[in-house]
């Protein structure tokens, strides 16, 4: 099977799959973070280099204060759970989005959790925070401004590749598979500049339902995929097609 070198999930659903359970959203969140803990494992093992999270959007600071606070809550705890698992697994993590709007002891961690797993070489784990593609475009226009304006970098000198410098995701590649769960097929501002070329994939089930069976079936359909990237088909894509029937 050809696997995603990087690949980016909007964890979607939480919500729903708590109110049919008669339960709080934030019910649902916590479900949630267990998915994220066996996602992470699985994609890890399987050799996944690269695993990108949308775990708090821009746009979700608009959701009721209790909700954004227990989100926040979940996140500090997470990072300290899981650090072991980080660890033991060799993931490096890294986080993109507006960090300044996080709360400082949210922030504080993060620096922490990000800074002790910097050297590792197995899968980078990066979570999407308080990101929005909008937003992350925008910031970076603004740093490549102050580049521009003190003499770094001249206006002809700026191509797609010298831009993509300056965003979040500056030292990873394009995702080349995005899962969404829950049925909603939009991006929802999600690594807008990234995933000019990614495959989507978009899955029915609500987050916490999302496990080894589901993913595998992403995988397994990426697999499948003929990637042209606007060119003519190369026998690159019959490979991956034959491949695909001997791996069923
Ligand atoms: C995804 O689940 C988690 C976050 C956006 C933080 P939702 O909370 O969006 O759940 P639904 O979409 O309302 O069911
Ligand atoms: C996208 O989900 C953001 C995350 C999963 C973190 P939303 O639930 O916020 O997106 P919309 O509002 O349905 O587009
Ligand atoms: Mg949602």
């Amino acid at each position: 099977m050809i696997l995603p070198q990087h690949l980016a999930i909007i964890m979607d659903g939480n919500g729903r799959w708590a109110q049919l359970k008669g339960l709080p959203r934030i019910a649902g969140h916590q479900r949630g973070v267990n998915t994220v803990r066996n996602v992470v494992k699985k994609c890890a093992n399987l050799g996944v280099r690269y695993l990108t999270l949308y775990a708090f959007s821009s746009e979700n600071w608009k959701r009721p204060a209790g909700e954004v606070q227990a989100l926040m809550s979940l996140l500090g705890v997470y990072l300290e759970s899981e650090m072991e698992l980080l660890q033991e697994n060799g993931i490096r993590l890294q986080v993109i989005g507006d960090l300044t709007k996080l709360p400082e002891k949210i922030s504080k961690s993060l620096q922490h959790s990000v800074s002790t797993t910097q050297e590792n070489s197995g899968m980078t784990l990066t979570l999407a925070l308080s990101y929005g593609a909008r937003d992350e475009i925008v910031r970076a226009t603004q740093r490549l401004m102050i580049d521009v304006n003190a003499g770094k970098i001249v206006v002809a000198d700026i191509s797609e590749e010298s831009f993509s410098a300056y965003l979040d995701t500056a030292t990873m590649p394009d995702p080349d598979l995005l899962i969404r769960t829950s049925g909603e097929m939009r991006i929802s501002n999600f690594l807008l500049w990234q995933s000019a070329y990614t495959e989507l994939y978009f899955c029915s089930c609500f987050w916490p339902e999302f496990d080894d069976e589901q993913l595998q079936l992403a995988l397994e359909d990426y697999s499948g995929r003929c990637r042209r990237f606007g060119a003519v088909v190369t026998s690159d894509c019959q490979q991956q097609g034959e491949f695909e029937e001997k791996a069923n």
